[in-house]
């Protein structure tokens, strides 16, 4: 059985989801490679993994995922390229005994990602250490409790 029901995600309780996010390896990264190099960063900060799922996108599940950027210009391309082959997908948790003084997963995840333009990111941010495109930007993190459980459920059903 699995340490992280998914299903069960909309119980969570608001504290609980603070301890939890999501990522994304996109396709361009995990072709790359650098899906070993993504789990380490997070390993290495400390975050446990409740689930690693290498998955491929339908267009229609990639359309679901994005669906907050319907009718933005780069819609079209985006829902392209996070269908174009296998990914990585992660949930991530603070363990219990951590102090985040506050900080939730998403927020300290977000930091490691850094800015979405990779070309803007910081060095020694997954997208400022490993990307140069912005919409095959390394990796995709939810900005928040709620996209964290509508994501999820697109990924895990
Ligand atoms: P991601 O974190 O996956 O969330 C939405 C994605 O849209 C973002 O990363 C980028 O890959 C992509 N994107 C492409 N163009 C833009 C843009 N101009 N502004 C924001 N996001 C963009």
């Amino acid at each position: 059985m699995s340490a992280f029901d998914i299903t069960e995600v909309g119980k969570y309780t608001p504290d609980e989801l603070k301890n939890k996010t999501l990522v994304l390896v996109k396709p361009d990264a995990f072709a790359r490679k650098l899906a070993g190099e993504v789990i380490g960063r997070f390993e290495a900060k400390g975050f446990g993994l409740l689930e690693v799922k290498k998955l491929r996108l339908t267009k229609a599940q990639a359309e679901d995922f994005y669906s907050v950027h319907k009718g933005k210009p780069f819609y079209e391309k985006l829902v392209a390229s996070i269908s174009a082959g296998p990914l990585v997908a992660l949930v991530l948790e603070v363990p219990a005994n951590r102090d985040t003084k506050g900080k939730t997963a998403v927020e300290v995840v977000r930091l490691m990602v850094g800015s979405t333009n990779p070309s803007e990111a910081a060095p020694g941010t997954l997208r400022g250490d490993f990307g140069l495109d912005i919409t095959d930007n390394v990796v995709h993190a939810s900005d928040s409790a709620e996209s964290f459980v509508r994501e999820s459920k697109v990924i895990f059903g």
